[in-house]
């Protein structure tokens, strides 16, 4: 059964009904089927955990990647910064006709939302809210570790918003910035990166929690060597999962799906270092196809 969306206060009714209170399924004609792609962007690799399972989740819809390669990483540069370079890549997202936009980067929907959505008339979904829900139903105990790049934890957007769902809560944060070009580089399984992540999550290993978020959509490349330093019985939570939850709650009426039997195209552009992109993206994306990404000047 779907979550409500709708902003009755308490209400416990299904969006569905809700949307028959609104609007009754007479008066309603079926909306036509829009094949526009689905814009998805990141500063590089890391989107592509967020890609792989929304085009899993949504074997029909067409969805456009945008790497901002040029410019990764996010993680080290100012909000104002930021907010601009997410606006800058939405906009060429929008350029391209795309019907929605998942901002599947941490550190630009903690800094970049706000200011993308007073800006776009397209529905705009971000990845941390969905991140703070998963973790709220990993934790048995309370207590929750929350790693991001340093912008993304200077922020404060996970505190903020998980304090806001479960007051409750007790949160560990700890700024990893090592993890990105591990990620970028494909060293997943490398010693140096085995001593990296266990001196990088060290901070963490003191404050007893039982669900860590990787509030980086890199991170999740690198989840079984995170795995191994946190142990087994730390849930290991990405917000990928959530965020196609949230997708699926703006159908079909803010986002209308494409045809039932459309055949699913997904396409790739970068700003930078295409061929490395695409060499790095065939590792991470499972068997969902790459011909070779398309270069895109901002
Ligand atoms: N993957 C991004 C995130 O989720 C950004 C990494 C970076 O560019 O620093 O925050």
């Amino acid at each position: 059964m779907r979550r409500a969306r709708i902003g009755f206060p308490n209400c416990t009714v299904t969006a569905n009904l809700c949307a028959m209170i609104i609007d009754p399924p007479l008066a309603r004609s079926p909306a036509a089927p829009d094949t526009r792609p689905i814009g998805v962007f990141d500063s590089g690799v890391g989107g592509l955990t967020v890609l792989r399972a929304l085009a899993a989740r949504f074997p029909h819809e067409s969805f456009l990647y945008l790497g901002d390669t040029a410019r990764v990483p996010y993680g080290t540069k100012s909000a104002r910064t930021v907010e601009r370079y997410t606006i800058q890549v939405a906009s060429v997202l929008e350029a391209h006709e795309v019907k929605a936009l998942v901002v599947a980067c941490n550190t630009a929907s903690a800094l970049g939302l706000a200011a993308l959505r007073a800006h776009t008339a397209l529905p705009a979904l971000g990845v941390i809210q969905p991140g703070c829900r998963a973790a709220l139903s990993a934790t048995r105990s309370g207590r929750i570790g929350v790693i991001g790049t340093r912008t993304t934890i200077a922020s404060g957007a996970y505190r903020h918003s998980l304090f806001l769902m479960q007051p409750k809560v007790t949160v560990a944060d700890a700024p990893c910035p090592l993890f990105v070009p591990l990620a970028e580089e494909g060293w997943t399984d490398h010693p140096a990166s085995h001593l990296i992540i266990e001196e990088s999550l060290a901070p963490l290993k003191q404050h007893d929690i039982d669900a860590l978020i990787l509030g980086c959509t890199h991170y999740p490349v690198l989840k079984q060597a995170i795995g191994k330093v946190m142990g087994p019985e730390i849930a290991l939570v990405d917000s990928a999962h959530a965020v196609a939850d949230d997708l699926a709650d703006l159908m079909p009426e803010v986002v209308r799906p494409t045809f039932e039997d459309a055949q699913q195209q997904l396409r790739y552009l970068v700003t930078d270092e295409a061929d490395r992109f695409t060499e790095v993206a065939r590792r991470f994306l499972h068997g969902f196809p790459i011909e070779r990404a398309e270069m895109v000047d901002l």
